[in-house]
């Protein structure tokens, strides 16, 4: 017999895979917010994501993360479609956010010419 800690462990790791399951079969859109990011302008461009998906009612995730590792390419953006490899933009600009939305989450198109190299 389990105690109820042990149950009630059980059950938040049943529900957080539940989650990551829910998720995961929708396109995500991964903005890097760690300091770097945020001086390279990361907040206005999670932001600005946010926006624009919420204007074309996209059914998109947009959400974020930390330390991407590549300081000089920030704001680095990830793009996960499902059944897909990601794919990693760095400098995204406003510009690039709306080729980014247009061309790979909404054509599945990706942007080779702005893609970093992983
Ligand atoms: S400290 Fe710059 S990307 Fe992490």
């Amino acid at each position: 017999m389990k105690s109820l800690a042990e149950l009630t462990e059980l059950k938040e790791q049943a529900e957080k895979k539940l989650r990551v399951r829910k998720s995961s079969g929708k396109p995500q859109i991964i903005v890097g917010m760690d300091d770097c990011g945020i001086d390279a302008g990361a907040r206005e461009i999670l932001k600005k994501f946010l926006a624009e998906v919420n204007q074309r009612d996209l059914d998109v995730i947009v959400t974020q993360t930390e330390c991407s590792g590549q300081c000089d390419q920030e704001p680095v953006v990830t793009v996960q479609l499902p059944e897909e490899s990601k794919v990693t933009y760095g400098n995204v600009t406003a510009e690039k956010l709306e080729q980014i939305i247009e061309e790979h989450i909404v054509n599945g198109n990706i942007l080779e010419d702005l893609k970093l190299d992983q």
